[in-house]
């Protein structure tokens, strides 16, 4: 049986040290686990990601890391031409890609589905046509591998517009 503390007795005789201890700690234990409730967002598979969520996410981080080798070349060589590049890269490829693969593994029903397989190869197209793209385009070379980039790109954004407002509560 446990025992059990009657806080109701507050008069001099009854008060311990260690007990108002114990009532500070539990109470702000309570607070935190409530705190904790309140703000944890519900998460599938117990904190994995998996599927198309992990894919946006991990492609997103290869082309981030790419993004800063070539921010830091930027940074050695004092040569900003590429600017753009590296900008959309890591912008469009990382988070963008990143916030895709948050909303999917916040929203399982829209990740369970083949529209959202389709997004994540045109998204991933849209960055391998559009960053290579800017690169040709800002070496005043050609401008075509860009202008499919980009309409892809916007392609993935429009899937994206449509995919939200499908799975609106
Ligand atoms: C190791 C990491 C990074 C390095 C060394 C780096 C370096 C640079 C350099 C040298 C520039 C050119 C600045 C200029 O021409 O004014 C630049 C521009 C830029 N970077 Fe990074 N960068 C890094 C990471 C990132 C990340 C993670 C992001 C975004 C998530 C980012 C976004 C941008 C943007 C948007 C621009 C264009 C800014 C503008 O044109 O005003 N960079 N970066
Ligand atoms: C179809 C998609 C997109 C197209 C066609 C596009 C096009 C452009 C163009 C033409 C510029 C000017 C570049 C220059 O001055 O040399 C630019 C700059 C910029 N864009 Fe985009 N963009 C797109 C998507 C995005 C997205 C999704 C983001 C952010 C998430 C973004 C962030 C930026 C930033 C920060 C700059 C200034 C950086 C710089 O000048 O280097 N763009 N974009």
């Amino acid at each position: 049986m446990p025992r059990r503390i009657d806080w109701s007795r507050g008069n001099a005789e009854s008060f311990r040290p260690h007990r108002l201890r114990h009532f500070v700690a539990c109470s702000s234990f309570r607070a935190s686990a409530r705190f904790r409730a309140a703000t944890t967002v519900q998460t599938r598979g117990r904190g994995s990601m998996r599927g198309v969520s992990l894919w946006f996410v991990a492609t997103g981080s290869v082309f981030v890391t790419l993004g800063m080798l070539g921010g830091i070349a930027m940074a050695v060589s004092s040569d900003h031409t590429l600017a753009p590049a590296h900008a959309h890269l890591n912008l469009v490829g990382w988070v963008t890609m990143a916030l895709f693969g948050i909303y999917y593994h916040l929203v399982p029903a829209a990740a369970d589905t083949r529209l959202a397989r389709v997004h994540y190869t045109i998204a991933t197209a849209g960055v391998l046509a559009m960053v290579p793209g800017i690169i040709l385009a800002a070496l005043e070379r050609d401008e075509l591998l860009v202008a499919v980039g980009s309409l892809l790109t916007l392609g993935s954004m429009l899937i994206f517009v449509f995919t939200v407002f499908r799975h609106r509560a």
